[in-house]
């Protein structure tokens, strides 16, 4: 009996070990917390720090490191993920705003910075500059989650194939190529797969791509966060800067329409938006990015200025554009009526929207002011800190240079190429036409819909003296 007993409880005490050591093999593979390292500055953090989304959005380390080798064909271009028009540094295996983060295994997620990055060259042959906060002008949201639904839904994209993409890059150890053949590879492609299908209305018959530089932002939120009908609006919104965040006082709006009033919400939703888990640490995260960007100062023009002539400038601009840029109306939204863009972008927002928003991050179980419950009149009339590195110009980026934006609507490009990073210092803008910008660029149309360029024509009167002395002026901001 007594022998029994024994053999029972050594069975027992093996079999306990055994789930401790499965139990815990499983979490160190699949859900340990490595934090990452520390960054060598804020700018860096901005660039490359977590927001927390592995759950949620992460994607693992090597499956994004494979894909473009295995499916070149889904990338708008040759060079891998650089013709998503991302910025990308030297020496760096991903472009700027991809982080990566140890949950288990290696997850990469977005950050702020992959669409809130400028780049910018003084000529072909210069490296390229990055500004973070500035505009991320060349990003191709739409051709990277293009992307990633045709490798998906590939039947190349199978354990096997994977695996073996993989092995002539980095060794896996037994154990982890079995998580990924039975775990991670299926789990990701049906992931993948379904999202995808969620953002079918991409494609939707008659509207143009969003281009570099642009994203649907409002119908995203609809669509993908709330879960909202599609309801045939189409609103592309070219990516604002977002330094200097501390210039909105209050009774100012953020966002194109004025949707929001305070920049912290902003944050929160966006953070949320790339799938951060809304638990702690994500309101530190939140504050320190308010703290980062609020005090991020807006890059200097980098090349000579005339003073004298950009003193000239100053006084035609506080006659025509200072009371909306300068003054009362700046941070406020002007009626549609009356500066006259494009009305596709106000109309992809609403009311019910917004309380549908308000609510969705509430259960989260998130604070936040909430975005502004009214039906919007048109769009906020911006500041203009650092506008010469905001081209292409208005809401949706239908004018290619401040140059343009300052000629009549009938005088304005009708086409045009978006996400060539090449300066255009006599019109105040990048380069939009010619050989290089064609290739590297994505082509752009007005009189598609969405991408109409007519409206705000302040300054269009000035003489053309007048109008390089305002240009030189615009520079200084
Ligand atoms: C996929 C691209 C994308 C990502 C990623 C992204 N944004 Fe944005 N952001 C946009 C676009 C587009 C707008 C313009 C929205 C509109 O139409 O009003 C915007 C607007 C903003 C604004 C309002 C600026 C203003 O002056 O009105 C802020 C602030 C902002 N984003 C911060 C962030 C932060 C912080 C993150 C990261 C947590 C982030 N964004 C991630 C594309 C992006
Ligand atoms: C009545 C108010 C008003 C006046 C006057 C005005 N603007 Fe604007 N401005 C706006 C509004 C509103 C927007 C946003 C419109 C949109 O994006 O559809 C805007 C947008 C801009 C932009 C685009 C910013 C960006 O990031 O794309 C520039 C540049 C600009 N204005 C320059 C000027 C200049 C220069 C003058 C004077 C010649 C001027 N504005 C006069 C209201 C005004």
């Amino acid at each position: 009996m007594n022998k029994l007993k024994a053999w029972f409880t050594i069975l027992a005490t093996v079999f306990v070990l055994m789930a401790v050591v499965v139990g815990y093999t499983a979490w160190y593979k699949l859900f340990r917390v490595v934090p990452q390292p520390e960054f060598a500055s804020p700018e860096e953090r901005f660039k490359y720090g977590s927001l927390g989304g592995e759950d949620s959005s992460g994607l693992p380390y090597w499956i994004v490191i494979v894909l473009p080798r295995m499916f070149p064909e889904y990338l708008p271009g040759p060079g891998g993920y650089a013709s998503l028009g991302i910025p990308w540094e030297q020496g760096r295996d991903l472009p700027v705003g991809f982080s990566v983060k140890t949950v288990g295994f290696d997850r990469v997620t977005n950050t702020c910075a992959v669409c809130h990055t400028a780049s910018y060259r003084g000529g072909e042959d210069e490296p390229a500059k990055l500004v973070v906060g500035g505009p991320g002008h060349g990003t191709n949201v739409q051709a990277f989650f293009d992307f990633l639904t045709k490798c998906a839904n590939d039947p190349r994209f199978n354990s096997d194939n994977i695996l073996a993409e993989i092995a002539t890059v980095y060794k896996l150890s037994w154990l982890d190529k079995l998580i990924y053949r039975f775990g991670i590879i299926p789990i990701v492609k049906k992931r993948i797969i379904e999202q995808g299908n969620n953002f079918a209305w991409m494609h939707r018959d008659g509207m143009p791509e969003w281009s570099a530089g642009r994203d649907d932002p409002m119908n995203l939120t609809k669509y993908f966060m709330l879960e909202l009908p599609e309801d045939g609006t189409f609103g592309p919104a070219d990516m604002p800067s977002i330094w200097n965040l501390d210039k909105y006082t209050k009774n100012m709006s953020l966002n194109w329409d004025g949707a929001t009033t305070v920049a912290r919400s902003v944050i929160i939703d966006s953070a949320l938006g790339l799938g951060a888990s809304p638990k702690a640490p994500f309101l530190d995260i939140v504050s320190w990015l308010r703290d980062y960007l609020g005090k991020l100062p807006p890059p200097k023009y980098p090349w000579p200025i005339d003073v004298k002539l950009a003193g000239q400038g100053r006084t035609l601009f506080e006659a025509q554009c200072a009371s909306c840029h300068a003054g009362s109306r700046t941070g406020t939204p002007v009626p549609i009526e009356e500066v006259g863009t494009d009305r596709e972008r106000l109309a992809s927002w609403n009311k019910d929207a917004a309380i549908a928003a308000n609510k969705k991050v509430k259960s989260m179980g998130v604070d936040r002011d909430p975005m502004v419950e009214e039906t919007l009149i048109g769009y906020v009339a911006v500041h203009l800190d650092g506008v010469w590195l905001r081209a292409p110009y208005l809401h949706n980026g239908s004018v290619p240079t401040l140059h343009d934006l300052l000629e009549p609507q009938d005088k304005r490009p009708q086409v045009f190429f978006r996400g060539y990073d090449v300066y255009d210092q006599a019109k105040v803008g990048f380069v939009t036409q010619g050989e290089k910008a064609e290739r590297i660029g994505r082509r752009f149309d007005v009189t598609r819909r969405g991408n109409g360029n007519k409206g705000h024509e302040y300054g269009v009167g000035l003489k053309p003296a007048e109008k390089t002395a305002l240009l030189e002026y615009l520079k200084t901001l």
